[in-house]
């Protein structure tokens, strides 16, 4: 099957800005087939590791609740404007949806199963984009607390892959800065010296990151 019009927006697609995604947020059945299509992604060993969590209408308020108890919690001193402000992160879209990754037991590499979570996070927003939705994949510092995370009620197993903000563009996005095809690709054949490895232009290797390179 040839989709030429999916190679056209793929190759224009962009995320919108989290300030730019007003109402309406899409419709329940919408909400349905987004996350059927977050689902369909490549899963080495059918272990769907990861889950999703919908925040629509009044549920976004209510987990400004969490919020503010968490960033308290780990940020002591913040005055209550500030306070106000992290508990309505979820309000800036009309839809958000959490995609958390689950490690589960199997033969299969963690690594794998995390790498499928980046997956549907990225189907979660092209299916919404599909249907006429602006998206945006945020982390921001909730999904990196352990209290947020307990007070949501995940374990040791779950990392938040993200939070996919969904809404209907109130602005056409500018387009973004992509790396030089030449400085990131390589035709491999026998001859090669080197690959290229995507260092940042005209900058020196600057070795490996200070803190090594750890996966989870
Ligand atoms: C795993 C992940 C986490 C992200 N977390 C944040 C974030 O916390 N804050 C932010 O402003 N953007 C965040 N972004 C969004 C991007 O930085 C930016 O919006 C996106 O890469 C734009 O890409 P696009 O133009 O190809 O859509 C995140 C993206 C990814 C993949």
């Amino acid at each position: 099957m040839k989709a030429p019009e999916l190679i056209s927006f793929l190759k224009t697609r962009r995320s919108s800005k989290i300030a730019q995604l007003g109402a309406p947020a899409p419709t329940r059945a919408e909400i349905e087939d987004i996350l059927t299509i977050g689902a369909r992604v490549p899963d080495h060993g059918k272990y769907h590791p990861w889950y999703f969590i919908v925040f629509e209408g009044d549920a976004r308020a209510q987990v400004g609740a969490h919020l503010r108890t968490a960033y308290a919690a780990e940020n002591p001193d913040t005055p209550p404007a500030k306070l106000d402000l992290e508990a309505e992160k979820f309000l800036r879209a009309p839809l958000v949806i959490a995609v958390v990754s689950r490690i589960r037991e199997g033969k299969h590499p963690q690594w794998e199963q995390i790498l499928s979570s980046g997956a549907a996070c990225y189907n979660l927003c092209l299916a919404a984009n599909g249907l006429g939705y602006g998206s945006n994949w945020l982390t921001e510092w909730y999904s990196y607390s352990s209290t947020f995370k307990k007070l949501m009620g995940l374990d040791e197993r779950d990392h938040f892959a993200g939070f996919i903000y969904i809404g209907t563009p109130t602005e056409k996005n500018e387009e973004r800065e992509r790396p030089d095809p030449n400085h990131i690709i390589t035709f491999w054949n026998k001859d090669t010296a080197s690959l290229n490895k995507g260092e940042p232009y005209g900058m020196p290797d600057a070795g490996l990151p200070k803190a090594g390179v750890t996966l989870l």
